[in-house]
C-alpha cells in the first residue's frame, strides 16, 4: 500500500475487527447469549455445547421471542432494542444495551437463530451471513422463546480460531466459572449447561433449579457442604480507624450508597478453599470482575484462615445510575463512584463479622474437621446436579478433573489476584465435587485425626492475627446495620 495515503477500511474489515474485540473467548460468547435470553425474560435457559464448544455453542430459552418486524436488525451493528439513547444508560436495568452481541458472533461464526415470538403462530429459522445480514427465513414449529447456534466460533479469525482450539479446556472451564456467576445470581430459573461429546455422550456439567433465593441456588451448585461452611455477609459501617486508612473523612461520606448481600466462607481452618476458584462478584446483580474488593476480601480472610481462600458470593447494590458499566464491551468492567468507601464498608464489615465468629482453635472442631474429611462426602449432602453427574457420567468427572489440573499447571489467570495454590494443598471443602476443584479423584495422602505441631501452630498464628484485627477495632465506632434484606 502506498504510504502517507489515509484510506477509510471498507466496512466488512472495520466489523471483523471491532467483533473480534466485543467476543473474546468462549466465555463471552456464551455470557452474551445467557444474557439475551435473561434479558428476554426466559425461565428456562439450556446452554448445550458440542466438544466444549468448539463445535457448536446454543442457547435456548423460553423467553418472549423476537418479532417479525425486529428480524432484519436482530444482528446489525449497535441495533438494540434495550435503550433508545445515551441519556438511558445509567438506568439499564437488562444485561445488554450496546447492541453488538448478535453482530459480533455473525462475525465470528456460522450463526443461526430459531424463534417464536410470544404473539406469533409458528417460529422461524433465521440465517445471517458475517455482516449481519438476514439471507434467509423458512417458517417451523416452535413454542414461544429463541435459540442462538453458532458454529465454528472465531473461525473467521485464524488465529484465534487456532489458540481457540488449542486451549479449548480452559477455554471451557473459564465459560463454566463465568455461567456459574449467572447461575448463582439468577433466581427463578432453571439455567442448565451440557456438554455433548464427539461420540454423542451427553453430560449436564451445571445446573440451577427454579431455586428462589440466592442460598438454594449455592446449594443446588456447589452441595449443602459448601453451604454449611459460609456465613451470611452483614454489612457494618466502617470504623473510623478504616476510614481513615483509605483518607476518607468522617464527615462527609455518606454510607448509605452501597449495600452488600451475600455469604462468604467461615474463617475456621478447613472450611476455606486451596484456590479463589469460588469468588463471584456482582454490582446490582450484574457478574463483574471486582479486582481490588476481591483482593480486599482475600487479604482480610488471610488474617484469620492463613492458608485458605474463602468462598465468596457477594452483591453490591448502588443507587440506581451511579455506577458506570459502559467501561469495557464486555461489561465485566464497573466504575463504582467513592470506591474507597465501598472497601473501607468491605474490611469494617468482615473484621467485625470473623471477630464474632467463635473460637478457631477447640481442638474437639479440628478433629471433626479432620474426622469429616476421612469419612468422605455421603450422596445426601450432593446437589442435584452433583448427583447427577455423579451417577451418569463419573468417567466424565475424571476428566474434568483431569483437565482441571491442566488447567491449574497452564493457567495464569489475571483477573485473579491471587495465584493459585499447588493442587496439593489441602482441601477439606466440597471433597465429593465440586463443578472444578479437581480434588476427588486424585489421590491425595492420608491425613492424621490427630492435628500435627505445624497445625497447631499455623492456628496459633491464625489466632495471633485475628487479635490483631480485632485489636484494631477497638477503638471503632462501627455499628452493625442489620442483614441486608433479600428474598429468602
Ligand atoms: N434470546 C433472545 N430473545 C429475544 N430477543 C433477543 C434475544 N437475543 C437477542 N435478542 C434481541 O436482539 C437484540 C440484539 O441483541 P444483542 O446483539 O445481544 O444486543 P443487546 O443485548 O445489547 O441489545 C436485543 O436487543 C434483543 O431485542
Ligand atoms: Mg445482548
Amino acid at each position: 500500500m502506498e504510504s502517507g495515503s489515509i484510506k477509510q477500511i471498507d466496512r466488512t474489515s472495520v466489523h471483523k475487527i471491532c467483533s473480534g474485540q466485543v467476543v473474546l473467548t468462549l466465555a463471552t460468547a456464551v455470557k452474551e447469549l445467557v444474557e439475551n435470553s435473561i434479558d428476554a425474560g426466559a425461565t428456562t435457559i439450556d446452554v448445550k455445547l458440542k466438544e466444549y464448544g468448539s463445535e457448536f455453542i446454543e442457547v435456548i430459552d423460553n423467553g418472549k421471542g423476537v418479532k417479525k418486524s425486529d428480524f432484519q436488525n436482530l444482528t446489525l451493528k449497535h441495533h438494540t432494542s434495550k435503550i433508545e439513547d445515551f441519556s438511558d444508560l445509567p438506568f439499564v436495568s437488562t444485561f445488554g444495551f450496546r447492541g453488538e452481541a448478535l453482530s459480533s458472533l455473525c462475525a465470528l461464526s456460522n450463526l443461526e437463530i430459531t424463534t417464536c415470538h410470544c404473539d406469533a403462530s409458528i417460529g422461524s429459522v433465521l440465517t445471517f451471513d458475517h455482516d449481519g445480514n438476514l439471507i434467509k427465513c423458512s417458517p417451523t414449529a416452535r413454542q414461544a422463546g429463541t435459540t442462538v447456534t453458532l458454529k465454528n466460533l472465531f473461525y473467521t479469525l485464524p488465529v484465534r480460531h487456532k489458540e481457540f482450539l488449542r486451549n479449548i479446556r480452559r477455554e471451557y472451564f473459564k465459560m463454566l466459572q463465568l455461567l456459574t456467576a449467572y447461575c448463582l445470581i439468577s433466581t427463578n430459573k432453571r439455567i442448565s449447561c451440557t456438554n455433548i461429546t464427539d461420540k454423542g455422550k451427553k453430560n449436564v456439567v451445571l445446573s440451577t433449579n427454579n431455586c428462589q433465593n440466592f442460598k438454594d441456588n449455592i446449594i443446588c451448585i456447589f452441595g449443602a457442604k459448601q453451604m454449611s461452611s459460609l456465613m451470611e455477609i452483614v454489612q457494618h459501617l466502617p470504623s473510623e480507624d478504616i476510614l481513615e486508612e483509605y483518607f476518607l473523612p468522617v464527615s462527609d461520606v455518606d454510607k448509605s450508597i452501597f449495600k452488600l448481600e451475600g455469604y462468604i466462607s467461615n474463617s475456621t481452618h478447613g472450611e476455606g478453599r486451596s484456590t479463589t476458584d469460588r469468588q463471584f462478584f456482582f454490582i446490582n446483580g450484574r457478574p463483574c470482575d471486582l479486582p481490588k474488593v476481591a483482593k480486599l476480601i482475600n487479604e482480610v480472610y488471610h488474617s484469620f484462615n492463613r492458608h485458605q481462600y474463602p468462598f465468596v458470593f457477594v452483591n453490591i447494590s448502588l443507587i440506581e445510575g451511579s455506577a458506570d458499566v459502559n467501561v469495557t464491551p464486555d461489561k465485566r468492567q464497573i466504575f463504582i463512584p467513592n470506591e474507597k468507601l465501598l472497601l473501607a464498608i468491605v474490611k469494617t464489615s468482615l473484621l467485625q463479622m470473623y471477630g464474632i465468629q467463635p473460637s478457631q482453635m477447640k481442638v474437639s472442631s479440628l478433629n471433626f474437621s479432620f474426622e469429616k474429611k476421612k469419612t468422605g462426602i455421603s450422596s445426601s449432602e450432593l446437589s442435584p446436579t452433583e448427583t447427577n453427574c455423579r451417577k451418569t457420567s463419573d468417567s466424565f468427572l475424571k476428566r474434568r478433573f483431569d483437565f482441571n489440573s491442566n488447567y491449574h499447571e497452564e493457567d495464569e489467570d489475571l483477573s485473579q489476584p491471587f495465584k493459585t495454590l499447588r493442587r496439593d494443598e489441602e482441601e477439606t471443602c466440597d471433597e465429593g465435587q465440586a463443578q472444578y476443584s479437581g480434588s476427588s479423584n486424585q489421590q491425595k495422602p492420608e491425613t492424621s485425626c490427630v492435628p500435627d505441631t505445624s497445625n497447631v501452630s499455623h492456628l496459633t498464628n491464625t489466632t495471633n492475627d485475628k487479635e490483631l484485627s480485632l485489636r484494631k477495632l477497638q477503638n471503632s465506632n462501627s455499628q452493625p446495620i442489620g442483614n441486608v434484606n433479600f428474598t429468602m
